[in-house]
């Protein structure tokens, strides 16, 4: 499957029985890569189902289909001299007008103007707060360039977020797109379907998540914390924190620092990793 124009579904909105999108979606995403095919696991999953559903659009489109050249061929030697080639300013400029319906990038007066993204190593961080204020953007565009980059000048005209997944290097930005879009998508409001599951992500109090356990009570000898089948709910909350604490203090403390913590908070944080000694081997009640 190699087309000019790969259309992964403008669906029209359904009215189910969740409510989902009555007037359409709620987040429209165009993508543009040399590389369709690679953004098939859009297809799958949460994002698949929220695709179904009308609550978010997606599009994907190939550079190639602004060439005019007998080849289609979207890089260049860069100027300057060094390895590698850098992707030539017409096709991507060419996409950009055609896909935002802009003839340019600063054109005045039309009511919707997307969020244009460029994922490169050179941008910066991607992180949970950044992908929860795409989640509330109505309109993404993501240009996935390739080889050593797309030519600044299209990038300084366009994008308004150059954005890296980490201190690596990739061989393209189709990756590192699917990496943000499904951290974006499930932030948009219906695409999952406890909301408080995404409430309680790591990252989402500034801490990562604590360890988590569903039935058996015993596996290979090891048993589920008891406080977690006791009922209490405040204990609970309290433990989920604590571990929380503890975890972030041991993989990363630098993520500490911008939080303001409570004399319980610290306590936790100073005690003893739990042993053991902190599991109980009392018998399953049958409820995990
Ligand atoms: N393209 C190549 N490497 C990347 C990275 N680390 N983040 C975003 N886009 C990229």
């Amino acid at each position: 499957m190699t087309l000019d124009r790969v259309t992964l579904d403008r669906v029209t909105p359904d009215h189910g029985d969740d409510g989902s999108s009555p007037v359409g979606p709620r987040l429209k995403v165009d993508i543009i890569t040399i590389f369709p095919d690679y953004l098939a696991p859009l297809e799958m999953s949460l994002l698949g189902k929220a695709r179904a559903r009308g609550l978010v659009d997606v599009q994907v489109h190939d550079l190639r289909a602004w060439t005019s050249d007998v080849h289609r061929t979207v890089d260049d030697q860069p100027y300057g001299g060094g390895p590698g080639m850098v992707m030539r300013p017409e096709p991507w400029w060419a996409a950009l007008t055609t896909v935002t319906g802009r003839a340019r990038p600063d054109q005045a007066g039309s009511p919707e103007r997307p969020r244009v993204i460029v994922p490169t190593p050179s941008g910066r961080p991607f992180t949970q707060s950044l992908a929860a204020e795409l989640a509330a953007a109505p309109w993404l565009v993501f240009c996935c360039g390739r080889y050593e980059g797309i030519d600044s000048r299209v990038v300084e005209a366009w994008a308004d977020d150059e954005v890296s997944i980490g201190d690596y290097v990739l061989s393209g930005g189709e990756v590192a797109t699917l990496v943000m879009l499904e951290a974006v998508t499930r932030l948009v409001p219906g695409v999952v379907g406890n909301a408080e599951s995404v409430v309680d992500d790591s990252f989402s109090h500034g801490l990562l998540e604590g360890p988590v356990y569903t039935r058996p009570v015993t596996w290979e000898g090891q048993d589920v914390p008891a406080i977690l089948r006791s009922g209490d709910h405040g204990a609970i909350a309290r433990w989920r924190r604590d571990e929380a604490l503890r975890r972030t203090a041991h993989r990363r403390p630098d993520l500490l620092a911008g939080l303001t913590l409570s004399d319980a908070d610290r306590q936790a944080i100073d005690s003893p990793a739990r042993d053991a000694a902190d599991r109980t081997s009392e018998p399953s009640t049958g409820s995990p």
